[in-house]
This record gives C-alpha cells, structure tokens and sequence, in this order.
C-alpha cells in the first residue's frame, strides 16, 4: 500500500473523509441534463467565499467609527497597495450575489425545484435570502457616505410605523435616538460576523438537503425511478468529474464578466455604488433622491406603491413571506415549466415582467404615472401567487417523458 492510501486509510478510521467525498462528489449521481439555469448555484457559491475572503481583508483596514469609517474607506482605495480592488470586488461581490441568487431562484421557478420532496432547499434558501438582504442593508451603512446614512434612516424609520411599540422599537434597533456611531458598530457586528455565520450555516445545509433527496433537472422528472444493476441512475453522471469540470466553464466565464465590471465599470452606472456615497454621511443635507440598492428596489417600490406607511410596510412584507409559500400553493401534477400548462406559463412570464418594472420603478423618483404602474405591478405580483393553487389546478399539462431529454 502506498504512504498516501496509508494515510488516507488512518484518516477514514477516524473520520468519515472519503465517505463524505464520495456521497457528495464521486458517487453524487446528478442528472445529466443540467443546463444555463444550473451554473447559477455554484456561482452563489463562488461569489459567497469570494465576498467571505475580500471581506476580511477590508476588516483589517476598516475603522467602525463615526468619525473613522469614511476616511477609513477613502485610506483603503487609496493608500492601501490593492485595497481597491479589494473594495471593489467586495462591493461589485455583492450586486453579483444577487444578480446569480435571483437567477438560481428563477430557475427553481421554472422547473419546479420547489415542490416535493424539495420543499425544505427552497425554504432554507429563503432563509439565506433573507440573511443576505440583511447582509447587504448592514453592509451599507459602513462606509458612512450620504447615501448609507439616509438609506438606513428610510429603513430604520420604517418599525417606527407599528402602532404602540413603533418609536421604541426603532430607537431600541438604533441604540441611539439618531442613527449614530452606536448603530455603526452594532451593524459592523452583524455583517461581519453574526449574519455570515448564518448564511455559511444554512448554504451548508441548503447543500445537505439537496444531496439528501438528489437534485431536480429541467425535465422536472425523477431520474431515481431508472436504475442500472448497481443502483446508478440511468440518466445520472458523478458530480466528480463531470460536473466539476463542466462547472469551471461556468466560474471563468462569470469571472470574466465580474472583473470587467470591477476594472471599468466598478460603480455599475450609480447602480451598485450610488453618488451621493462618494460624500461623508451628513445628517444636515438630505440627497436629492434616496433610493436603496438595485436589488431591493423591486420591494422598495411595493412599499411606496401603498399609501398607507403601516400598509406599505405590511405589503412589502407579505411580498417577500408569501415567496415561502411556493411550495403549497403549486398544486401541478408536473415541475417543470416544459411541461406545464399555458396559464402557468403567462402567469411567470407576467411575474418576471411584474418584478423588473418594479425594481426600475423602485430605483427612480415618484410620479403620479410611476405610483399608478407601481400599483398595477403590485397587485400582479401577489396575483401570480395568489391564484396559483388554481391556474396550477385548472390548466392541462403535457406528459413529462420517461427519460430526461437533452444530455449527452
Ligand atoms: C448563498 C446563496 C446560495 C447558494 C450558495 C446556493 C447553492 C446551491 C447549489 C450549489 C445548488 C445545487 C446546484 C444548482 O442546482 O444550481 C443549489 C440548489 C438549489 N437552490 Fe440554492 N443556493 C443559494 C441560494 C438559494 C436561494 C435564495 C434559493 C431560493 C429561495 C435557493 C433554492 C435552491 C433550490 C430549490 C435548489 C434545487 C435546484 C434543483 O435541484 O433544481 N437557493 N443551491
């Protein structure tokens, strides 16, 4: 026996190592169809370490005062030998987080990743959505520009909106009776360290759940039903190597795009790094024109698009809780899109459309025709799920084939 197979032999004696290697990797069965839609899962994956990495280098560098947090920040991109790249692949890092988590959640739409016996991914993976909006709301106050400042205001205003315990319970989220340096440090906490122990946390269970059940394709079928005499999937191929190196395809192209932007075009038009956040926060001067981040924008508008502020608060809410709901509310007798009916197809198709329209109306100043689009674009929002349980129902399906179509 060779000195490593020895090694390895003591190791797994005393800890499940290539147990574990081989279940999720070499013996991990996944269906051979995967498409464009499956490279966004492991991409989240790639933009999460890299945000992890990126991140603890600006905590090195970063000061999370009221009076050193600014010029901590313009001593980093300046100063400091790669400190802006580092600072920009942070905050480009996260307007890419979203950019692949809403397209991996669009595809669970699409195919149906959601239903049974899937449903526990898909709420663990609202879970990490929600860690991550959080993420990204306590990440932005720290560089204490303008923007971060009136940004979190807006939010931090918004508990303030319930009745009786409002005012307390914003001041108690403020730890001070104006967003002050006291809030500073508690969002440095959270961003730094509760809330990426979190999303490290439930992504890794996320991944035990889908390697439990095994994971869905676009075909929507389930390749377990087909076995050869060894127990192998008929339509299933080893995670290692397949998909491993056909993943790599995948991470360079996303690098490729991802650097663009981080070399030439790092403040994504005012989009991911927005104007007023080149100044010093200043609670005297209000910008023109407070808008949050491109990616909660599509809520932001939901929120505005109600008169009532309690009622703004409310919607937005629900908007995101009733995403958790997806799993009871589809009642087809097949996942995938391929093979659902027409209603379901014109009803996502209206969603997609309903959800832009209201991140570009989210991100821009008001105006009696926007709140009306705003409105009309809310309420097809909650249509596309609140009439699900009975469009999934009513429509006719085609029958999904035996054998998954499409791979090689
Ligand atoms: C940090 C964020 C996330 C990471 C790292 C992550 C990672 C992954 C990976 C690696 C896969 C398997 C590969 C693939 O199917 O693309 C997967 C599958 C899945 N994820 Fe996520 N995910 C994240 C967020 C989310 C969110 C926010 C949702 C939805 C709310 C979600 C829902 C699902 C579903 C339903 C599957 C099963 C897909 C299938 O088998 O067709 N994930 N995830």
């Amino acid at each position: 026996m060779s000195m490593g197979k020895k090694i390895m032999h003591w190791v797994d004696a005393r800890f499940p190592a290539t147990e574990t290697y081989e279940y999720h990797m070499s013996k991990y069965y996944a269906p051979k169809n995967f498409n464009f839609w499956y490279f966004f899962g492991v991409l989240s994956m790639v933009v999460l370490v890299n945000q992890l990495v990126t991140g603890i280098w600006l905590t090195m560098m970063y000061n999370p005062s009221a009076e050193g947090a600014f010029a901590s920040v313009e001593y980093i991109m300046r100063d400091v030998k790669g400190g802006w790249l580092i600072r920009y692949m942070h905050s480009t890092g996260a307007s890419a987080f979203f950019v692949v988590v809403y397209l991996h959640m669009f595809r669970a739409l699409l195919y149906g990743s959601y239903q049974k016996p899937r449903e526990l991914i898909w709420l663990i993976g609202m879970g990490i959505y929600l860690a991550l909006m959080a993420e990204g709301f306590f990440g932005y106050l720290l560089p204490w520009g303008n923007m971060s400042f009136w940004g979190a205001q807006v939010i931090l205003n918004l508990p303030a909106a319930l009745p009786v315990i409002g005012d307390g319970l914003a001041e108690w989220v403020r730890g001070d009776y104006i967003i002050s340096g006291i809030t500073l440090n508690r969002f440095f906490a959270l961003h730094v360290v509760a809330i990426p122990l979190v999303l490290v946390g439930l992504v890794f269970m996320h991944l035990v759940a889908l390697h439990h059940v095994g994971s869905n394709n676009p075909d929507g079928i389930d390749i377990k039903k087909l076995k050869d005499k060894n127990g192998v999937p008929l339509d299933g191929i080893e995670f290692h190597p397949y998909y491993t190196v056909h993943d790599m395809v995948g991470i360079v192209v996303f690098f490729i795009c991802f650097f663009a932007v981080v070399f030439f075009f790092p403040e994504g038009g005012g989009f991911f790094l927005e104007p007023p956040n080149f100044e010093a926060a200043n609670s005297l001067k209000t910008p023109a024109h407070i808008a949050p981040v491109w990616y909660y924008t599509p809520f932001y508008a939901i929120l505005r698009a109600v008169p009532n502020k309690l009622g703004g608060v409310v919607a937005m809410g629900a908007a995101i809780a009733v995403l958790f709901l997806i799993p009871w509310l589809d009642r087809s007798p097949v996942r995938s899109m391929r093979y659902k009916g027409i209603l379901s197809k014109i009803a996502l198709t209206v969603f997609a459309i309903s959800f832009v329209a209201l991140g570009y109306l989210g991100a821009t100043p008001t105006s009696d025709i926007a709140t009306l689009a705003a409105r009309i674009f809310t309420v097809l929002y909650f249509l596309f799920f609140l009439l699900m349980p009975i469009y999934t129902a009513i429509e006719k399906c085609k029958q999904p084939p035996e054998r998954v179509t499409g791979g090689h």
